[in-house]
C-alpha cells in the first residue's frame, strides 16, 4: 500500500452527471488491479475529515481514473477539481477481482455506479475471455455503460432495455448462461448483490461480487467495515482488507 501525492490531470463529465477523474500517478497506475480501490482525501482542509473510497475505473499509462456521481460533500468537492490540483491518495487497497480461472466468458453484472470497476477489468482481460455485460438501473439515466462491451440493459421502469431488474434480466437469459462456461462478476447496490448471490448459488454459477461499506481507514485498522462470514457465523470479515471482492458463498449480505 502506498500513500501518494498525485495530481489531477482532468475531470470529464459524462452523461447523467457522472464524472471521470483522471489522476496522474505512475505508482498507483502501475500497481493497481481491477476491483481494487483507492482511499482519497478529497480536500487539503480537515473537512470532510474522512477519506472517501473509490474503485479504480480504468488505467492508461501513468494515469488512472475513478468514476463517481455527486452524493455528498466529498464527491461534490471532487467534481470541482481542476488540472494540477494535488490529491492525497492511499492505495492500492483491497483484493481485486480474480481474473484467472476455468471460465471462457466473464459475465459482468452492474447496477448503477457498479459499472465503475469494469472498464479496467475488460482492459486487463484483453480478449483472453469473452465478455457479456448486464447493466441495470432504476431508469435509463442510471444505466452506465461507459467502457463496457457486449451489453444488455435493464431498467425498473422499462425506459431502456428489459423492464425489470438486472438479475431478472440474467434469469431471462439463463439458457445462454448455462450453455457457456461462465463466471459472474457483480458490482452494485447491496439489494442487487443479494439477489445476484441467490441467483448464482441457486443455478450453481461461480460468482464474485464487489461489496461496499462505510469506511474510515480502508486497510483493516479501524474495524469499521465488517461483513458476516458465511463459513463461521461468529466471525466477521472486513470489506476493505478481506474484500471488497468476495465469492458469494463466503459472506452473508
Ligand atoms: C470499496 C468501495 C468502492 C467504491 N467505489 C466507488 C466508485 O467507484 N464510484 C462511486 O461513485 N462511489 C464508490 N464508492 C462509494 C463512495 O465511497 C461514496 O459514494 C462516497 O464516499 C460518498 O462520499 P460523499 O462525501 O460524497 O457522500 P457522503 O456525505 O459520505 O454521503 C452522502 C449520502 O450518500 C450516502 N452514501 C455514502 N456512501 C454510500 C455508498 N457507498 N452507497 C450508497 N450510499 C452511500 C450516505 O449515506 C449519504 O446519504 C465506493 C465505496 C467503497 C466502499
Ligand atoms: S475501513 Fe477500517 S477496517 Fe475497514
Amino acid at each position: 500500500m502506498l500513500i501518494v501525492n498525485a495530481n489531477v490531470e482532468e475531470i470529464i463529465e459524462l452523461d447523467n452527471q457522472i464524472y471521470l477523474l483522471k489522476i496522474f500517478s505512475p505508482e498507483i497506475a502501475g500497481s493497481i488491479k481491477p476491483g481494487q480501490f483507492v482511499n482519497l482525501r478529497v480536500s487539503e482542509s480537515t473537512y470532510p475529515l474522512l477519506r472517501r473510497p473509490f474503485s479504480v475505473c480504468d488505467v492508461e499509462g501513468d494515469f488512472f481514473y475513478i468514476m463517481f456521481n455527486v452524493l455528498g460533500e466529498g464527491t461534490k468537492t471532487l467534481a470541482h477539481k481542476h488540472h494540477g490540483e494535488a490529491l492525497d491518495i492511499l492505495g492500492p487497497l483491497g483484493n481485486g477481482f480474480n481474473l484467472e480461472g476455468d471460465f471462457e466468458t466473464a459475465v459482468l453484472v452492474a447496477g448503477g455506479l457498479g459499472s465503475a470497476p469494469f472498464p479496467y477489468f475488460i482492459r486487463k482481460i484483453n480478449g483472453s475471455k469473452k465478455i457479456l455485460s448486464f447493466v441495470g438501473g432504476r431508469t435509463f439515466r442510471e444505466v452506465i455503460t461507459y467502457g463496457m462491451n457486449n451489453i444488455l440493459t435493464a431498467t425498473d421502469d422499462g425506459s431502456l432495455g428489459f423492464k425489470g431488474n438486472v438479475v431478472e434480466l440474467l434469469n431471462e437469459n439463463i439458457e445462454i448462461l448455462k450453455s457457456n462456461k461462465i463466471k459472474i462478476f457483480g458490482c452494485g447496490p447491496t439489494p442487487m448483490l443479494r439477489a445476484l448471490s441467490e441467483f448464482s448459488i441457486k443455478n450453481n454459477f461461480e460468482c464474485d461480487i464487489s461489496t461496499e461499506s462505510a469506511m474510515a481507514c480502508g486497510f483493516g485498522i479501524c474495524q469499521g467495515c465488517p461483513v458476516e462470514s458465511a463459513k463461521d457465523k461468529d466471525k466477521f470479515l472486513l470489506v476493505c482488507k478481506d474484500g471488497p471482492v468476495f465469492n458469494v458463498k463466503d459472506i452473508v449480505l
